[in-house]
């Protein structure tokens, strides 16, 4: 993928689907009774894995484009697999699966693809087994054989690491337990499944920890809920971070983001980029399948001037780092457009990404001749400076490629991203098409 400058990007953009809610919405609409109706379902590889994998579990799964059926027969009504469940690059959909069939009498065995294979699985393996799974992994990695029972033990959880997909993993094995399992998270992390569940029906209790941060989250097993008629999923608020920051330094700009999923655990961005200085106006906020909704407007400045935040240096650090995870990586890149640049630390988390994320963000900054210093969780990016086109190694992971994709039209000259086109398809297969749409003229025409 080769990409040059623009002058600015104008337009309207309807997100696609949010991955993370996609997952959730398959998933349980799986474990219901009855048929879902998914609008707005995201196209990524992800989700598509996700679908593959409940189908071979013995889901009615029907996907029309964007559009998905889902014929669920309640917590009881999964199948033994007749092989392997790929679940491909993607996290979300090993770690939450495996909570769901660790509670089935039945064994899964679970692969992935060389970057799924390197990260972390022990998070879950540990809580799993507490509950009666039997689990095999390798040194702690994906491939999974997963032996469930039907009636798992009730568990009581403090994450050891602010996960969602750890968080999320134990709550829907809880919906198959004999009795009350309790997740303690003292970091937030997305709140999809706890959202989900509840749009279906199924109790999430919510307790604050008396004197301490942090609370204490509840499900009862066996929970046997129904299906929902209709559920329509957000835009993703993580791909539209991408567009939003190129709008916010690119002069001239005006995009408007509609539809786009403004729930409290995912809208730091939205915060952090107007910290940094960008213009950004959020209007016509609603609610969808129990998720708020709304179109972020974005305009850039009148002349290409750095951003200047309010309030000094940008230093992105503690609990506010779960809840921009997805996001760290474009925002390393805005800092070389930001007076002060930007600072990150507690990230450490980074590393155990598609890529190790912030070895990757270093590399290719560095590489469009910006000044970084990487830290063991963070990073350091001096801003402002001006970016120069370069050759830039996607690492195969969807987040850096469309990083730097908007990093290309920031720098001066022509960038390539290797194996961009194909590893965007892992959260939003459109992403340059849709960057094109809205992208004028190059500036040095
Ligand atoms: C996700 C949670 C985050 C995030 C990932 C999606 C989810 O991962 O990085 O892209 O859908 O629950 P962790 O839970 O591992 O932090």
């Amino acid at each position: 993928m080769k990409l040059t400058p623009v002058q600015h990007l104008l337009g309207r953009l309807k997100m696609p689907g949010d991955k993370s809610v996609s997952h959730r919405a398959a998933m349980i609409s799986a474990l219901a009774k009855g048929q879902t109706y998914i609008e707005n379902f995201s196209s990524s590889a992800d989700c598509v894995a996700t679908l593959a994998c409940l189908q071979r579990l013995g889901v009615e799964i029907e996907r029309a484009g964007r559009n998905v059926t889902i014929i669920g027969e309640g917590i009881s009504g999964l199948r033994q697999p007749p092989d392997t469940l790929d679940c491909g690059n993607s996290g979300t959909t090993m770690r939450l699966l495996a909570g769901i069939v660790a509670g089935k009498d039945f064994t899964t065995r679970m692969v992935g693809d060389d970057s799924l294979s390197k990260r972390p699985m022990g998070r879950i393996v540990d809580p799993l087994q507490r509950m009666g799974a039997v689990i095999t992994a390798t040194d702690g990695r994906a491939p999974l054989e997963i032996k469930g029972r039907e009636s798992l033990w009730p568990l009581s959880y403090e994450l050891p690491v602010a996960s969602a997909q750890v968080k999320s993993c134990v709550l829907l094995a809880g919906l198959m337990a004999d009795g009350k399992t309790e997740v303690i998270e003292r970091t937030p992390t997305r709140d999809h499944t706890e959202r989900m569940l509840r749009y279906f029906g199924v109790q999430v209790g919510f307790e604050s920890l008396a004197g301490e941060p942090g609370y204490r989250l509840s499900v009862t097993g066996p929970a046997r809920f129904t299906a929902m008629e209709r559920l329509e999923i957000p835009g993703d608020i993580s791909t539209a971070a991408f567009f939003m920051a190129g709008a916010a330094v690119l002069p001239g700009s005006e995009l408007f983001l509609e539809n786009v999923g403004l729930n409290s655990t995912r809208v730091q961005i939205v915060d952090v980029l107007q910290r940094a200085g960008a213009n950004i106006e959020i209007t016509g906020q609603t609610e969808i399948s129990n998720e708020p909704v709304g179109t972020i407007r974005i305009t850039g400045p009148a002349t290409r001037t750095p951003l200047k935040p309010a309030l000094g240096p940008l230093v992105l650090s503690g609990p506010v780092i779960a809840q921009l995870i997805d996001e760290l990586p474009i925002l390393a890149v805005l800092g070389t457009q930001i007076e002060g640049g930007i600072t990150i630390h507690d990230a450490v988390e980074l590393r155990h990404k598609e890529s190790d994320r912030i070895a990757a963000t270093v590399k290719g900054l560095r590489a469009m001749g910006a000044l970084v210093e990487e830290h063991p969780d963070g990073l350091t990016v001096m801003g402002p400076v001006a970016l120069k086109g370069a050759l830039i190694d996607a690492h195969r992971d969807h987040r850096i490629a469309m990083a730097f994709g908007i990093a290309a039209l920031l720098a001066e000259g022509e960038t390539e991203i290797d194996g961009a086109e194909d590893c965007v398809s892992v959260s939003c297969p459109d992403f340059f098409e849709l960057l094109a749409s809205v992208s004028n003229e190059t500036a040095d025409e």
